[in-house]
């Protein structure tokens, strides 16, 4: 009986690695944000402005030693952008880029953070979905983490919530963002360059996960996942670009789970996803005819709720796991994968 348990204990701290080999950077039970004071921190914690069993990260991007993760807003999440390096065993939750750019109420800040992207110059891209509220719309921010992390732009849109994710399309004529929005039958385009947005339908389909194929690759393609669904569309992006109201999505296979969360390509044309109820990350070559393939999978862990990852500039995989059951409930994990993000040209060494 021993060694029997001894395995499941093993197998319960560590991940079952399949096509990459994770090691773990920390294993918490508790993230804490770092506070101006500890004076701060006990009132937060006496008066329910803070709740640290609340604290669950939803969306990730690397840059450099530092890590930036969005935390799913709830009661007592005061703070939803923040970041962390990728080093500590027991890092502290730095509000980001200021714990003055977080409040409710003042649509000039951060009211909930949700997708984040790094483009291939060092900078952030945070979606922040305002709040009905306080009558913040939407909005765009883009921090320019290599110069003093400022803000550059801040584009508002003309709606408020459901913003979900996004990925950046840098091309010789502009950048583009195609963001989704978790119950709507649209993608919204921005142009950088324009400084201006727009709504694309996508009649039937409401696009929740998004990756973009990698950045060398001919006609470049947009893949979307929908909501409670398995289904996976492609969506070429050239028409996007040109400004067309309607998006003509090519359904390309099924996964075996619903409800895809988060997806990620890498500068090779792999590409990864991550599902509520599911402790698989799983890819697809999509240079091939659509087959899934288990990427990785953490065993033992307890969760209704996706994991979230990033790539970085110099090909690790990072990723986070959070288990709402047992301890310990959050953990970082990383794998060399020799792959870094669509944002890269595949040459680009
Ligand atoms: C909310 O904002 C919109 C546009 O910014 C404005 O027209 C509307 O009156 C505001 N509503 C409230 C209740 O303040
Ligand atoms: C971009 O557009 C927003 C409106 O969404 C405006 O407030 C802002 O000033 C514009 N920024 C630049 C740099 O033009
Ligand atoms: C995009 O628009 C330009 C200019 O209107 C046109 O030349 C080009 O063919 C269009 N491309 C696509 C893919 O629609
Ligand atoms: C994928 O699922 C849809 C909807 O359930 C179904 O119509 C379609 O045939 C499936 N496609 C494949 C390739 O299995
Ligand atoms: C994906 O498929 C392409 C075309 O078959 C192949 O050249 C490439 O090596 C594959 N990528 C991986 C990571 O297996």
């Amino acid at each position: 009986m021993i060694p029997f348990f001894v395995a499941i204990f093993l197998l319960g701290l560590s991940s079952l690695a399949t096509a990459a080999n994770f090691n773990q950077v920390f294993a918490l039970t508790e993230l804490d944000y770092e506070w101006p004071s500890e004076a701060s921190r006990a009132q937060a914690l006496r008066d329910g402005t803070f709740k640290p069993e609340n604290v669950y990260p939803r969306y990730m991007a690397v840059y450099g030693t530092r890590l930036f993760l969005s935390l799913h807003k709830d009661e007592g999440i005061p703070v939803t952008l923040v970041s962390l390096p990728t080093s500590s065993a027991s890092p502290k939750l730095t509000p980001f880029p200021s714990r003055n750019m977080h409040g409710p109420g003042d649509c000039d800040k951060i009211e909930e953070a949700k997708g984040l992207e790094v483009d291939s110059v060092g900078r952030l891209w945070v979606l922040d979905q305002g709040s009905i509220s306080s009558n913040c719309s939407a909005k765009l921010l883009i921090i320019d983490l290599a110069n003093k992390d400022q803000i550059k732009i801040i584009h508002r849109f003309p709606f408020r919530r459901w913003l979900h994710d996004l990925v950046l399309d840098e091309t010789p004529d502009g950048t583009f963002a195609y963001i989704t929005r978790s119950i709507e039958q649209n993608i919204v385009v921005f142009s950088l360059e324009r400084n201006e947005s727009w709504m694309v339908d996508t009649p039937g389909i409401r696009a929740y996960a998004i990756a973009l194929s990698p950045k060398d690759q001919e006609a470049r393609q947009l893949y979307l996942s929908e909501w409670n669904s398995n289904q996976q569309f492609s969506v070429s992006v050239a028409a996007l670009r040109n400004g067309t109201r309607t998006a003509n999505l090519n359904p390309i296979g099924n996964w075996t789970a619903i409800s895809s969360f988060r997806m990620l390509m890498d500068n090779h044309g792999t590409m990864y996803a991550a599902f509520f109820q599911e402790n698989h990350i799983f890819s697809c070559n999509t240079s091939q005819p659509f087959q899934e393939q288990r990427f990785h999978q953490v065993a033992g862990v307890y969760t209704g709720l996706p994991f979230t990852f990033a790539l970085d500039q110099s090909g690790t995989f990072w990723m986070t796991v959070f288990d709402d059951k047992k301890k310990p409930r959050y953990r970082l994990l990383k794998a060399t994968v020799g792959a870094k993000s669509y944002t890269f040209e595949a040459s680009q060494e």
